[in-house]
């Protein structure tokens, strides 16, 4: 399949807009999620044997996932969830709508394996977004939702923007990501910064303490965290049991050819693998076992998976991945890790 999917479909894609294909692949799948029988059929296609794994309280269906930015509009949940992924994650969303970047804001970076985006949070606000995942209903695997703010309020402001967003989303999403980490977004990263964090995370806290459902809650962190500042993220992370996705897409360029260095955005896929390998290391030494972490960032195909939990990750997200591979790279992946010595993934049930 994912042979298939290389030579013939990717090939096709990749004579247009990356966009504009994402969108016609969305609008598509769209259709055939509403049509009982396609669902079936890709389950089929698709079946992976179940690798349960309890994080954070939740029970995976099994330890790969979908990265946010993939389906930020909550749209086909369904037909994901029977790719065979174990979690899925929507987003990035924002209280209000708002249309991001002008276009074209991604860009393929072929032989190299990355992508390069601006998007800048393009979605259609909290309430749209609940009001489809209602309409579809339960969707099989644990969903998170991804939250970010909206491009005009200020840093001051994002505590209450992020607050407004998550009271809406809530009910239907079985964990939260705070999103701190886009490029695309001016200052964003600045919440990174350990009294701007505590402004974030403290009323967003008091909101879940206070719900007659708890749910978990992960930061999604910046591959470029210097040291001192990673140093008080995970601290925080601890004192306060939040979880951490490590990694969004990288600001850095140095590694790229020249050609690519003056396109602004974050930068995923290949590329970024190492970048955020290293920094999934250093936040699960400091954090020792005592935080659920996710890995995410150039994950394409079993050993890439593999590697992010020997580093440390409890779950692994992709993205990039399934653009260069195709959407059965999950059960590749999967299969892949079903011959590993348990020790390299985590057991069955853990
Ligand atoms: C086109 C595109 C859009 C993205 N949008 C979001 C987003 O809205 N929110 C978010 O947290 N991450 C977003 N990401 C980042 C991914 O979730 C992921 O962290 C990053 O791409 C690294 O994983 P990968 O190398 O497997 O793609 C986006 C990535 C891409 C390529």
């Amino acid at each position: 399949m994912g042979f298939l999917y290389r030579k013939l479909l990717r090939k096709f894609f990749f004579t247009f807009d990356p966009e504009t294909v994402h969108d016609a692949v969305i609008k598509g799948v769209r259709t055939l999620q509403s049509i009982g029988a396609a669902r079936l059929a890709i389950e089929l296609i698709a079946r992976v044997k179940d690798r349960p794994v309890t994080v954070a309280g939740i029970r995976f269906k099994n330890p790969i996932g979908l990265a946010a930015g993939f389906d930020k509009n909550c749209e086909v949940p369904l037909m994901l969830a029977k790719l065979g992924f174990g979690f899925l994650e929507m987003g990035t969303i924002t209280f209000r709508a708002q249309n991001g970047n002008p276009r074209p804001r991604v860009f393929r970076l072929g032989a190299h394996r990355g992508i390069i985006n601006r998007m800048g949070f393009n979605n259609v606000g909290a309430y749209e977004a609940s009001r489809r995942l209602e309409k579809l209903g339960p969707v099989g695997v644990p969903l998170g939702i991804n939250i970010g703010k909206n491009a005009d309020c200020s840093l001051e402001d994002a505590p209450k923007n992020y607050l407004d967003t998550l009271k809406v989303v809530y009910p239907f999403c079985d964990y939260v990501a705070l999103n701190i980490s886009s490029p695309n977004t001016l200052q964003l990263r600045e919440l990174h910064e350990k009294d701007r964090l505590a402004r974030l995370l403290d009323p967003v806290l008091d909101f879940i303490n206070g719900a007659n459902m708890k749910k978990p809650l992960f930061v999604k962190i910046a591959p470029e965290l210097d040291d001192s500042h990673l140093e008080e993220l995970v601290a925080a992370a601890v004192e306060r049991g939040l979880g951490l996705i490590a990694t969004n897409t990288t600001v850095r360029r140095e590694h790229l050819p020249a050609r690519w260095r003056s396109y602004e955005g974050g930068l995923s896929g290949l590329p970024l693998r190492t970048i955020s390998n290293e920094m999934l290391k250093k936040v699960s030494e400091l954090a020792d076992g005592r935080v659920p972490l996710i890995g995410v960032g150039g994950v394409s195909d079993g050993p890439s998976a593999a590697e992010k939990f020997s580093l440390g990750a409890d779950l692994v997200q992709i993205y990039s991945g399934l653009i260069y591979e195709g959407p059965f790279l999950v059960r590749d992946i999967l299969t892949y890790l079903e011959k590993l010595p348990w020790k390299r993934v985590p057991a069955p049930g853990k």
